[in-house]
């Protein structure tokens, strides 16, 4: 089954045959990336119009250069000088930018659904770029190719996601692809960080973090997303760290190939040892940067050759 998708809104509607294309096209831009040139044209002519809401360091870069590598226009807007400030909606903003044409909307915004609920206005093909504490499909993706090209196969793992997992999109994207690609999720952190009903993900949790890496083959941290949190979760950062941050001792748990992941940014001493974040022998967080733009490359090509098939009929 090839890539059927209009939007990339979530992991949720993808069958597990397109996450693969994805991934296998993917392959084909961190070939491009690591050569001389790092040009094609699958996205000529085509206008990428990129609109953070939330900030945005590592996301925000890779869909740009991303864009700017297939050939397509990319326009970053700046969001905290819009009319949004001025009361604007954010379906009014829509639907002006809308009217200059975009083929590409790439948007991250703090409320769970707001991408979706954009993408029913406009007529052009909408990448959610992370929506508050619902879903980050890209980051999801690239997690995939990079754990994918590590351990050589995406089926049949151990993968413990651990830390702050109530607030976080990348944990539920993640947890939601790699389920669909039949791998064992653990999900580790204090019942506070927990979100209610995780059972019904049937995914294992644990509040001891020794026993939930025991036999892991990938460790991904995360990050306490404070500006998500309305009061506190944790007795201490300090406290925090000695129960669930990621230090030698404690990876020790995990197979002794097991992957280290971060989807940035990093608290060093908080969720993990920075010597843990810097071991080039265990840590694969610079290649998953590297893979973000891979992924974000054929996630675009891939829609726009379906944009482009669904304007020819
Ligand atoms: C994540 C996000 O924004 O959800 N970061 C990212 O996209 N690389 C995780 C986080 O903010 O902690």
């Amino acid at each position: 089954m090839p890539f059927t998708q209009r939007h990339l809104l979530g992991i949720e509607p993808l069958h597990p045959s397109e996450i693969t294309a994805l991934l296998d096209r993917a392959e084909h831009y961190v070939a491009l990336n690591r050569s001389a040139t790092k040009h094609a044209d699958a996205l000529q002519g085509l206008t990428q119009i990129n609109m953070f809401f939330e900030a945005s360091t590592r996301t925000q870069a890779s869909f740009e250069l991303a864009g700017k590598r297939l050939g397509a226009d990319v326009m970053s807007m700046a969001m905290a000088q819009s009319s949004l400030k001025k009361g604007e909606t954010l379906i009014d903003t829509a639907l002006t930018l809308n009217a200059m044409h975009p083929d590409l909307l790439v948007v991250r915004h703090p409320s769970s659904g707001a991408v979706n609920l954009l993408a029913e206005k406009v007529n052009c093909a909408v990448l959610n770029a992370g929506d508050g504490r619902h879903e980050h499909p890209t980051q999801a993706l690239l997690d995939a190719l990079t754990i994918r090209r590590a351990k050589g196969r995406l089926h049949r793992l151990t993968v413990a996601i651990c830390g702050d997992i109530a607030h976080s999109r990348v944990a539920r994207s993640n947890l939601i692809l790699l389920g669909k690609m039949e791998n064992r999720v653990r999900l580790i952190g204090p019942p506070t960080l927990m979100p209610s009903g995780v059972a019904d993900f049937g995914c294992e949790v644990h509040d001891d973090m020794r026993a939930g890496l025991e036999g892991a083959d990938v460790v991904m941290m995360l990050r306490l997303q404070k500006e998500r949190m309305d009061g506190a979760f944790i007795p201490s950062e300090r406290e925090f760290f000695h129960r669930y941050g990621l230090d030698a001792e404690k990876l020790a748990c995990a197979k002794p190939d097991a992957i280290v992941m971060h989807p940035g940014p990093m608290n060093r001493g908080v969720e993990i040892d920075g010597l843990i974040a810097d071991d080039i022998n265990r840590s694969v967080i610079q290649e998953q940067v590297e893979m973000g733009v891979a992924v974000r490359m054929a996630a675009m090509d891939l829609l726009a050759q379906n944009l482009r098939a669904a304007r020819a009929v």
